[in-house]
């Protein structure tokens, strides 16, 4: 059935409606990284305000994956999952289902955060996580990866998560392990797409192990920025391999971090920026004005600011039976009725209007609003490497 309020399944789940609340880190982790009250108060209004289904912010598999941002969550014991439990519970009080999004930061994070070296598939300085120089994983470090990312999945099983999604987005471990431009391994795990690829599909075999067919659903880069990054073609070739290997649906976003705003896009928000980011600390204020161009020209939103993952998703869709999510700058019914109806994608995903109404998809649904009410100041991305998330629309 084609309507986007009507309800559809991905791997047997049932989701109250094709609008689904993309991964959006909240920093409401406590300072171990386990979910707060704040955390379920914040997923109960998702639920509430009518989300097809929620996959929660990120959440690290093990230490040295952790991120720079304040409050991350942590899935990396078993103690873990009493406290996850009751996030789910709250969650499905609504008959809402939920997915744990796991991931490992790879070079985008710094040893003075985690305590611990950074790594990444390659030695390659990342421009905006510039700190440390990544170590170069080896062999037995990735597979103590893979075993780390197969425990995460369990973990979110036992909690009673309706699934969990792998990021495989936006220049974190996996996504870097899969782009020509991160990862220059000549071993098995670098060179061709199949090898690159070979750590999610290791992955996808020690879950499967474990889990048998516990729903997993990855979020893949359906292209990059950078002259050697993944291109569309090459996308569709991982979309084809993730789905051999057993995954139940894919989001299609795009871009990594030293790209700049390019997985969410909308106004450069250098007043928000020159407050609160940790690189502007270095910058003397009367300089500020000098750097801003600079900063803009590496790293502002390209254009397209909407839909610019769409034509992704339809290349991707045609090569694959999986369910098909598309997620990036989605603001409108109309664009989502649009999306669903023409079968560009079989989900749509958001992340921002979730956080100014939380209830967005209630409000389109009943017919309140026609479009989100936010402004894409991005001052909410910045201001998450310290606060808990907020809307702060457009002002300090
Ligand atoms: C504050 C904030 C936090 C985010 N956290 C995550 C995250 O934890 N995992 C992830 O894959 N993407 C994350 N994203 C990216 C979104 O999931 C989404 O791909 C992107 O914002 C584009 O969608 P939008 O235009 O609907 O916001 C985050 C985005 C924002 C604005």
């Amino acid at each position: 059935m084609k309507d986007v309020f009507f309800e559809a399944r991905i791997a047997g789940v049932k989701l109250k409606n094709k609008i689904i609340r993309s991964a959006t880190h909240e920093g409401l982790a406590d300072a171990d990284g386990n979910p707060t009250d704040a955390l379920l108060g914040k997923y109960e209004a998702l639920a509430k305000g009518g989300a097809g289904a929620i996959i929660t912010g990120y959440a690290a598999i093990m230490q040295n994956g952790k991120s720079p941002l304040a409050n991350m969550l942590m899935i990396d014991t078993d103690e873990r999952i009493l406290y996850y439990k009751k996030l789910v519970d709250r969650v499905h009080r609504y008959n809402t289902p939920i997915f744990l999004q796991i991931t490992h930061c790879g070079r985008q994070t710094f040893s003075r955060v985690t305590g611990r070296p950074t790594v990444a598939p390659s030695s390659i300085k990342d421009r905006l996580y510039n700190e440390d120089i990544p170590r170069e994983l080896n062999e037995s470090e990735i597979y103590e990866i893979v075993e780390n990312f197969a425990s995460a999945v369990e973990r979110a099983d036992k909690a009673g998560f309706d699934g969990v999604q792998l990021q495989l987005s936006h220049g974190y471990l996996l996504s870097a392990f899969l782009s020509p431009h991160m990862n220059k391994r000549k071993d098995k795990w670098g060179g061709t797409t199949e090898n690159r690829f070979r750590i999610v599909k290791e992955i996808m075999e020690r879950a499967r192990e474990k889990v048998g067919d516990f729903p997993i659903i990855a979020k893949i880069n359906g292209y990059e920025k950078s002259k050697d990054g993944l291109k569309p073609d090459e996308a569709v070739l991982i979309a084809r391999y993730l789905e051999k290997s057993g995954c139940d649906a894919i989001e299609v976003s795009c871009g990594i971090a030293e790209e700049g705003f390019m997985a969410l896009r909308g106004d450069f928000p250098f007043d928000m920026i020159a407050k609160h980011n940790h690189l502007m600390k270095r910058v003397p204020r009367l300089l500020h004005p000098m750097v801003k161009p600079i900063l803009q020209y590496y790293f502002a939103s390209p254009e397209p600011r909407h839909l610019y993952n769409v034509a992704s998703a339809m290349k991707i869709k045609k090569n694959v039976s999986m369910p098909v999510i598309v997620v990036g700058g989605i603001r409108n019914l109309a664009d989502i009725k649009h999306i669903i109806r023409n079968e560009q994608s079989d989900f749509v995903s958001m992340a921002k209007p979730f956080i100014i109404e939380p209830d967005i998809v209630k409000r389109l649904m009943e017919g309140k609003q026609p479009e989100s009410r936010c402004i894409d100041c991005n001052y909410c991305q910045i201001g998450i490497e310290k606060s808990p998330l907020k809307c702060y629309y457009g002002k300090i």
